[in-house]
């Protein structure tokens, strides 16, 4: 495996050109996408500025062009009409000044009946290596360009060197900024910025208290609060802590449903829990924007990926997708996450599971139980043996998923099964598979699971087990592969 130096993964982007040979090689890969965002070249990490303005989504996504490595960050633009079809438009905010000297990072958008902005932490570096991080502005012109505004305020000295990821959000007619911070005595938390204005006039208002959860992880990446069916979530990502039934991982993606005082700058949670949002091996920096038409829904986006963490493509010098987008509610006190609506335009061809057991690389399966166990085994050998698991065990009532038996085994250490209980069964699957991932909404979007994974040769066939009927189908293309930077 390649090892790079500063200067490698630090290089300026100075022209299309230089990444043209690079990007040619990477749509070769057998694992490329069909309609999941993935990175043009290089390394794609947290989704950003996720918002719909005047008639069109946009979505952009962190971004090294270089390889599969986090180095200088780039946040690249990518735009849909139905949160299916995504066309790629290209680099938006350049690392190009002194305080971004050493990456755009992650953020937010705000639209506003005149101009699109865009929050993103600068990443600066001193010459001796010192983080400083400045919550800068963009206001993104209707034509494209992004337009750089001052800074709105720098790094705050009582805590490290770790705050970014800057969430705007408006409420009773003032604008939040919050940030995801580390205190001095390494614990994770949220400091929060006030203003009048979304451009200028921005302080410090204070950290934001979150009852008994004082002590989790040591940084706090990625945070949002989310109204949605009337409830508030705060959603963020603890870093360096473990958690039961998430094998050897320590970085996760979560929320806390409560309620948000902004007058005293308290998130009261309901509970003592900490929801993991996804129960896949493969998903963080959970990004949310609101649903235009209907305020009691959102619709959230992760990283198909984890911090610290390598995969199979890497090798090919690319990595990284983006989940599905997923409409969000609250029901029985949870999130829930269900696929769009507008995916079931995908669907193409419907393959007949009593001919067949030949499984699609880019497919969509679902799945009605009649009760009792459930078996399935996705790109096992012609022999039945290997591939991926999805195992529902009717008297313990909870749901496995297995990624051991597959040939290209990565992120081992972290655990290669995840369970989740059922406490009321289960009865509805709806299985997303493209080609190097696969994506599982369990009952109607109570839980979810989503992971990379990189089927080989021979490694073709389903096989299920149980009282169930069955619908697959073969999906079509939704991204396309251009070059365009
Ligand atoms: C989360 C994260 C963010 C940061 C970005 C840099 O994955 O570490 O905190 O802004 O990635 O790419």
């Amino acid at each position: 495996m390649k090892t790079w130096s500063k200067e490698e993964r630090y290089r300026v982007l100075k022209s299309a050109d230089e990444i043209k040979a690079l990007h040619e090689r990477t749509i070769l890969s057998d694992y490329r996408q069909h309609y999941h965002i993935q990175s043009v070249t290089g390394l794609l990490n947290d989704p950003n500025g996720f918002v719909f303005h005047d008639g069109v989504w946009h979505l952009f996504y962190q971004w090294c062009p270089w390889g599969a490595v986090h180095g200088l960050k780039y946040w690249y633009h990518t735009t849909s009409e139905n949160l299916v079809q995504w066309t790629n438009e290209g680099v938006c905010i350049r690392p190009d000044t002194e305080f971004d000297n050493k990456g755009a990072y992650s953020g937010s958008a705000l639209p506003t009946s005149d101009a699109l902005y865009l929050y993103y932490t600068g990443n600066h570096r001193d010459e001796d290596w010192t983080r400083k991080s400045y919550t800068c502005l963009v206001n993104l012109m209707d034509d494209g360009t992004p337009v750089k505004l001052p800074p709105l305020f720098g790094p705050n000295a009582d805590y490290t060197e770790h705050q970014r990821d800057p969430k705007i959000i408006e409420q009773n007619g003032k604008y939040y900024i919050i940030l995801g911070a580390q205190t001095k005595d390494k614990k994770g938390c949220v400091i929060i910025y006030t203003s009048d204005s979304p451009t200028e006039g921005w302080h410090f208002a204070g950290q934001l208290k979150v009852p008994g959860f004082e002590d989790f992880g040591d940084m706090w990446e990625c945070p949002s609060i989310e109204t949605i069916s009337g409830y508030d979530v705060l959603i963020f990502c603890p870093q360096h802590l473990k958690l039961q039934g998430r094998g050897g991982s320590v970085h996760h993606s979560g929320y806390l449903l409560g309620h948000m005082d902004w007058e005293n700058l308290t998130f009261r949670p309901d509970n003592t829990s900490f929801h993991v949002l996804d129960f896949g091996f493969d998903s963080y920096a959970a990004e949310c924007a609101a649903n235009p038409h209907d305020r009691n829904k959102a619709t959230l986006v992760a990283w198909m990926g984890l911090p610290d963490a390598s995969y199979p493509t890497d090798e090919e010098d690319w990595s990284g997708c983006l989940t599905l987008p997923r409409e969000l509610r609250v029901r029985d006190r949870r999130l829930i996450q269900q696929p769009l609506d507008e995916l079931r335009a995908l669907r193409g061809e419907k393959l007949d599971l009593e001919t067949t057991n030949l499984l699609p690389r880019v497919s969509e399966l679902e799945l009605i139980s009649r009760g009792g166990d459930l078996n399935l085994r996705l790109f096992a050998d012609a022999d039945g043996n290997g591939g991926l698991t999805i195992c529902y065990d009717d008297d313990a009532k909870e749901i496995t998923v297995d990624r051991s038996g597959l040939k290209k085994r990565f992120n081992a250490e972290q655990g290669e099964q995840r369970t989740r209980p059922l406490p009321k069964g289960l009865f509805h699957l709806r299985v997303f598979i493209d080609r190097s991932s696969i994506e599982i909404f369990v009952n109607d979007g109570d839980a979810v699971f989503s992971s990379r994974i990189f089927p080989t040769n021979g490694e073709e066939r389903l096989f299920i087990s149980g009282d169930a009927s069955v619908h697959l189908w073969k999906l079509n293309r939704a991204v396309t592969d251009d070059f365009v930077v």
